[in-house]
Parts: C-alpha cells; sequence; structure tokens
C-alpha cells in the first residue's frame, strides 16, 4: 500500500476518500499459476502497463512505474505464500479533496493478493454458462473510456451483472449503444459459426483484454481463422459455439444466450481447444508462450 507491505486489517482508508465517492480510480486483475517450475504470473507486466494506460486515459497520475508495480506483485505472493493467487492493482484518489475536480487529493496505489478460484463457478468452466442480454446498454466512448479499467466505469457492469444474476443468468451480455455485441460484464466474448472465430473489435466499446489476445494467438497458431468484427444480436442465435474470456473467468463456455442453446447447448471443439491451449500456457506447459510468465 502506497510501497509498503501492510497487515490485511490495516490496509484501510479514509470514508472521505475522492475514489469512494466518485469512482476516481484505475484497477487491474491479474492471475498467477502454480507451474511445474514454480509460480508465475500471466503477463504480469502488460497488465501493469495496462494499468498505466488506463490511469492515463482519466488523468491519474502514478507514482510507481511499471518495474516498481511489477517487483511488489512478486513479492506481494512470496509474502502471502500464494503457490498461485489473484493479484488487485488499484489506483485512486484518496483524502484531500471532495470536490469533483480531485487536483489536490492523494493518489493512492495498493496491490491485493488472495486466493481465488473459478469466477464463473467450476461448474460453468466445464459445463459452459447461461447467458443473457442486458437491457443495459455497455458504456459508450463519448460519456466514459470504455478500453480503460476505471472503477467508476464498472457500475454499468453491476447493473448488468445483477440484473442477469437476479434473473436466474450466470452473466450478462452486453450491446454497445449501436447495438452491436461488445462483451460480458467482466469478460471478452468470442462467437464461432462455420469454424471461423470472430471477437468484437476495440471499436465495439470492450476492454481489451489481455485474455481475448491470449486466446487470439493461440488459436492462430492452432490453425483458426481467428477475426476481429462486428456481432449482432441474431450472431448470437446462430453461433455453434460461444465463449467468454478474462483473468477471472479464463476460458468460460457460454452454454445458453437468452434461453436459446448455443449450438447442441454444450462446449464445442473450438471452445475445448481454447480451453486447453490457455490452460496449458499459463501453467507454463507450452514452450513457445512461456515468454507470457514471470516467475516469482
Ligand atoms: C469489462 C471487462 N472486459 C474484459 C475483461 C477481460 O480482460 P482480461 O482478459 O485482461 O482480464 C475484463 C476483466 O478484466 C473486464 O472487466
Amino acid at each position: 500500500m502506497d510501497g509498503e507491505f501492510v497487515p490485511w486489517d490495516e490496509a484501510t482508508v479514509h470514508v472521505l476518500s475522492h475514489g469512494l465517492h466518485y469512482g476516481t480510480g484505475v484497477f487491474e486483475g491479474i492471475r498467477a499459476y502454480e507451474t511445474p517450475t514454480g509460480t508465475a504470473v500471466f503477463r504480469l507486466t502488460e497488465h501493469m502497463e495496462r494499468l498505466h494506460r488506463s490511469a492515463k486515459a482519466y488523468g491519474i497520475p502514478l507514482r510507481f512505474g511499471v518495474d516498481e508495480l511489477v517487483k511488489a506483485s512478486r513479492q506481494l505472493l512470496v509474502d502471502n505464500e500464494l503457490e498461485s493467487g489473484y493479484l488487485r492493482p488499484l489506483a485512486f484518489y484518496g483524502l484531500g479533496s471532495i470536490g469533483l475536480n480531485p487536483a489536490g487529493a492523494e493518489v493512492r496505489v495498493i496491490i491485493a493478493a488472495w486466493q481465488w478460484g473459478a469466477y464463473l463457478g467450476e461448474d460453468g468452466l466445464k459445463n459452459g454458462i447461461r447467458t443473457q442480454v442486458s437491457s443495459w446498454r455497455r458504456i459508450d466512448q463519448a460519456m466514459l473510456n470504455p478500453n480503460a479499467k476505471g472503477t467508476g466505469g464498472y457500475l454499468n457492469s453491476i447493473l448488468a451483472k445483477q440484473d442477469a444474476v437476479k434473473n436466474s443468468y450466470d452473466e450478462a451480455i452486453l450491446l454497445n449503444s449501436q447495438g452491436f455485441v461488445s462483451e460480458g460484464s467482466g469478460e471478452n466474448i468470442f462467437v464461432i459459426k462455420n469454424g471461423v472465430v470472430t471477437t468484437p473489435p476495440v471499436t465495439a466499446g470492450i476492454l481489451e483484454g489481455i485474455t481475448r489476445d491470449s486466446v487470439m494467438t493461440l488459436l492462430r497458431d492452432d490453425g483458426h481463422q481467428v477475426q476481429e468484427a462486428n456481432v449482432i444480436r441474431s450472431d448470437l442465435y446462430y453461433a455453434d459455439e460461444i465463449f467468454f474470456t478474462g483473468t477471472a473467468a479464463e476460458v468460460t463456455p457460454v452454454r445458453e444466450v437468452d434461453d436459446r442453446p448455443v449450438g447442441d447447448g454444450r462446449p464445442g471443439p473450438v471452445t475445448r481447444k481454447a480451453q486447453d491451449l490457455f490452460q496449458k500456457a499459463v501453467t507454463g506447459r507450452l514452450e513457445a508462450y512461456r515468454h507470457w510468465l514471470d516467475y516469482v
């Protein structure tokens, strides 16, 4: 926390922290995995670079460089004796200003680490999840920065997620303001039809996911045709396969959209392949992608 290692109970902030009132913060989600040669963090530098980009987008000056954040993350895993786990870096405006202009408030930077299992459930990873196209639209680039992980923007994801769960679905799919498919509440989306793998482009208002990039690379290198192109709602209904990607969700199959089965309602071969390649890559079992791992 702000450059110090702090016990859990002492990692507290003041109730008048700017970020608590107005969502003036940026964050990351990162996973560390057990590999045959020790604990490794998946694409750690890229995550910290994205944190810096998000901070730039929202005008939040960070006093820790990417290298310092990388080093602190490694140490945090060691100190917490975590062989695998989830890292949550967060930078936010703290005390010093309670008006809307955050200038004058100090910028706080924390990284937390804990053990976190399958975000959408073990059964979800195995058999797929049920989704609903949300009545909420994804934040638009004329209003916020969708391709930045700003804390305030997540109110939008939370509205969609809460509705989906209240309606007995596992996850929401958000369309953008033009009606094109954007992404899940905290995941990117992939649609497979006749062997072609399609994922919405950055201009569809997505967060440019690091898992998305990894899976596109893994599938392309495995000989699949992968494209970034706009996806419409009926593409979801006609798809052979759909899956989500994200640090928390990893590669999670989607077995239903709006009560319609995806394909035959079971995870298909491309989804299974993506899951298998991703799991092997993150756990150091694919030599060609070892450069994605930051060994602790
Ligand atoms: C809105 C949103 N989209 C996509 C993703 C997936 O990004 P990544 O694969 O980098 O975790 C996340 C998770 O960080 C997210 O919150």
